[in-house]
């Protein structure tokens, strides 16, 4: 596939077919993946490939859980857990043990642990320049060291005729993961990344046009057009 091909077709895929990824070719997702940029270039992600069926099962129970909470807010009319009070979080908007409690229909999540692959990605704190740190606003800048990295592996599952998605909300439950993957306390849980053969044809992507979002000079200035 084309470059071009690859970023406007690779859809988020969240139905696999029971077709086996060979560790060959995650192998070969990975090692293509790998060329992704970072601050530094310090590299500082780690995957783990989730293959323990009890260790699936229980990320699974712990999803669950963390898509209820997200859910709730996206049915409240919220963005689950953003910052607003000008960039500042003010506490979960929320109550958020009754979001755990209330079950809504999640055929991912709750076949989450049947997924033919399953990627903990998790980032190294102390390799990460974040260059905003201590601003009086929510951080955004490390995770630009670890993010491209995670998409990449989406880019190259699907130039491999593989499709997946990049999952957060687990992040959540980051107390409970921890001893599950044996992560230390200087590691963040970045990503869980799921991949596998698509079920169905990929989707058409939409998203909005170059104008919508590109302006000269200022962010109020005129739209970039050709
Ligand atoms: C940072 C990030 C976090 C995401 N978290 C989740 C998630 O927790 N669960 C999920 O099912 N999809 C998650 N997604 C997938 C998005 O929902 C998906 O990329 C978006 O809806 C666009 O889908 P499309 O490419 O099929 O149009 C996440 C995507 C990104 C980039």
């Amino acid at each position: 596939m084309e470059l071009r091909d690859v970023l406007q077709s690779n859809s988020a895929v969240r139905e696999f077919s029971d077709r086996a990824v060979t560790d060959a070719t995650l192998h070969e997702i990975l090692d293509t993946a790998r060329f992704a940029p970072s601050g530094g270039n310090r590299q500082p992600w780690h995957v783990v490939v989730i293959r323990d069926e009890a260790v699936r099962r229980h990320l699974r129970d712990l999803y669950v859980l963390a898509w209820r909470e997200y859910m709730a807010h996206v049915n409240a009319g919220l963005v689950a857990f953003a910052p607003t009070d000008r960039g500042r979080f003010a506490g979960p908007a929320i109550d958020l043990e009754a979001a755990r409690a209330t079950p809504s229909p999640l055929p991912f999540a709750d076949h989450l642990d049947q997924t033919p692959v399953l990627l903990a990605i998790v980032a190294d704190l102390d390799q990460l320049a974040v260059m905003d740190n201590g601003l009086d606003r929510q951080s955004i800048v490390g995770g630009a060291s670890v993010y491209p990295f995670a998409n990449n592996i989406l880019l190259a599952a699907c130039e491999a005729g593989l499709g997946g998605v990049m999952t957060t909300v687990l992040c959540r439950q980051e107390h409970e993961v921890r001893p599950l993957i044996g992560m230390h306390d200087g590691q963040a849980l970045a990503a869980l990344l799921a991949l596998g053969y698509p079920a169905n044809p990929l989707r058409r992507i939409r998203r909005r046009p170059v104008e919508s979002f590109t302006t000269i000079d200022r962010l109020d200035g005129p739209p970039f057009v050709p």
